[in-house]
Order: structure tokens, then sequence, then C-alpha cells
């Protein structure tokens, strides 16, 4: 740097000795000449200042870094809650947006899953969820999720959960086997006050009369006490109501708007080319 000493502006003196802050003409190798400040110490130079171009440049990068580093914590964030959700990983990319609506089944679906997320915090106040009805491969499960995910994103304070029914089951189970941490009525507690539980897969097996008393518990428990429900079967709706029983259906009915999902699966069938 070629400084040239201008006239001094100003000093003061302090018990560390003489402060004073000169002016000199400096040059930036980028952007040539600018009139620097340097600040002495005692007789000693302790800092001059950069020049005013780079100096906004540099708060500018600074900036860009800062919205960057934001950004990659907001979607570590939303990355962690979809995991702690438990949504299946195949599912934790299917959105609103990729679900296809080329039949009037479709298109009803997913108005009625947006309707839900846009009327979340009256669902929410109510207790009122879904059950979502139809064959394999219709779409519940990828619309359930979708739903979870624009959820998530629209309330940073909600965190909804997914299991499947035996998944519920088992975590009953395990409270009865020698050296389970929790007992039956901790684990049924706990599914009963999740705020909003998404349960797939209802009645794929007819279940045992402990597996129906332990979901009519559960169910039971979330409609006294208003907690939405998400639930997803295959069954059409006479066997939903002959493997749950009149009581629990009941129950379901009065809290969860049903939603037909007709047509074929959608699933793609594997081809011998998945292997080239
Ligand atoms: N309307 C749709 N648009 C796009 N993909 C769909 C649609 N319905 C189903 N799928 C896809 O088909 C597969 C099976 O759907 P899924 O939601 O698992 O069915 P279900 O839970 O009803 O058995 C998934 O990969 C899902 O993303
Ligand atoms: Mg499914
Ligand atoms: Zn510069």
């Amino acid at each position: 740097m070629n400084n040239t000493e201008t006239p001094k502006l100003n000093s003061v003196n302090t018990i560390f000795g003489k402060l004073e802050i000169r002016q000199v003409k400096a040059s930036c190798p980028l952007h040539g000449e600018y009139l620097a400040n340097e600040v002495w110490l005692g007789g000693q130079l302790k800092e001059v200042s950069e020049c005013p171009e780079c100096f906004k440049l540099n708060k500018a990068q600074r900036a860009i870094e800062e919205e960057k580093a934001r950004k990659e914590e907001t979607e570590k964030n939303r990355l962690a809650r979809i995991k702690e959700s438990r949504m299946p990983l195949e599912y934790q990319v299917k959105d609103f947006s990729t679900f296809i609506t080329e039949t009037e089944s479709q298109r009803n679906a997913l108005a009625m899953a947006k309707r839900f997320v846009n009327g979340w915090e009256k669902a929410k106040a109510g207790g009122y969820g879904l059950l979502l009805l139809g064959g394999c491969g219709t779409g519940k499960t990828h619309l359930a999720c979708a739903i979870m995910l624009e959820l998530l994103d629209k309330y940073a304070c909600l965190y909804p959960r997914y299991y499947k029914v035996t998944e519920i089951f088992s975590a009953v189970r395990n409270t009865y086997q020698q050296g389970a941490t929790t007992n039956e009525e901790e684990t049924i507690k706990f599914f009963s006050s999740i705020q909003l539980l998404v349960i797939d897969e209802v009645g794929v097996q007819k279940g045992s009369e402990s597996e129906k008393r332990i979901l009519f518990s559960i169910l039971d428990n979330r409609v006294t006490s208003k907690k939405p429900t998400i639930l997803m079967t295959n069954l059409g709706s006479k066997d939903f109501v002959w493997v749950l029983g009149d009581r629990l259906y009941d129950r379901i009915r009065s809290k969860c708007v049903p939603v037909l999902f007709k047509g074929n699966s959608m699933r793609t069938p594997a081809t011998p080319d998945v292997f080239d």
C-alpha cells in the first residue's frame, strides 16, 4: 500500500498513550485510491480502514453466506421433523404437487386433503380427521403423507406422527415383555396424546380381541379429547365396520370425514429393465 500522509484529523490522550486518527491516501488493488483512516495508539499503527468498495462487497458476500446458512438450517430442521414424523422414506417426497388428478375420485381426494390442511385450525379445535378408504395403490398413503408434509411446513409447532396399525399393536405388546420400560397404559396414553395421528393399514388383518381393545381405547381417547386422526384402510366401508365393530366405527364416523379412493392401483409394476 502506498500511503501518503495528509494532515491529522484529531487526537486524544488516553492512559494507553496518544490516540490519533490520521487520514491517508491508500490504494486498493481492485478499486484504486481511497481515503483510509489510520488508528494510531501510543505511536503505533493499530488499524487501517479498508477500501469502502471492498467493505461493501464483503458485507454483501457475508449477507449471502448468512442467508445460505439460514436456508440450510431451515432445510435441516425440516428434514429432521419429517424423519421424526415416521412417514416412510418413499413418501417423504410425495406432496400435493405430485398427486395426479385424472379421475373424478382423485380430484375429490386431493380437494378434500387440501380442505383439511386449510381447515387445520378447525380440525384441531374439533378433533376432526379423515377416513381414507380404497383399494391398494390408489394413493391413500401418498395423500396422507402429502397432508403431513404440508402441515409440517405450515405449522412449525406441529408434530404429526405416522404409524401402521400393526406398529401400534407391537408397541403395546412390547410392554408385556420382561424388562419393558413402560406399560400398556402409558403406551396407549402416548398414542392418545399425539397431536395428529395418522394410522395406516387399518384392518389389514382381522385383529384379535386385545388388538381391537387397544385400537378402541386409543381412538376413543382421541375422540373424547378432540385429537384429529387420519385413518387409512383397504377395506370397503362394510368390511371396515365389520372388522372394527359398531362401537368403534360409530366413534370414527363422528370425527373422521370419509374419502373414497376409486380406481386401479397406481403402483408401477416392476419390469426386467430395472436391473439394467
Ligand atoms: N393420484 C396419484 N398420483 C401420483 N401417484 C400416485 C397416485 N396414487 C397413487 N400414486 C402412487 O402409487 C403408489 C401407491 O400409492 P399409495 O399411496 O401407497 O397407495 P395406497 O396407500 O392407497 O395403497 C405410490 O408410489 C404413490 O405415490
Ligand atoms: Mg398405503
Ligand atoms: Zn477495494
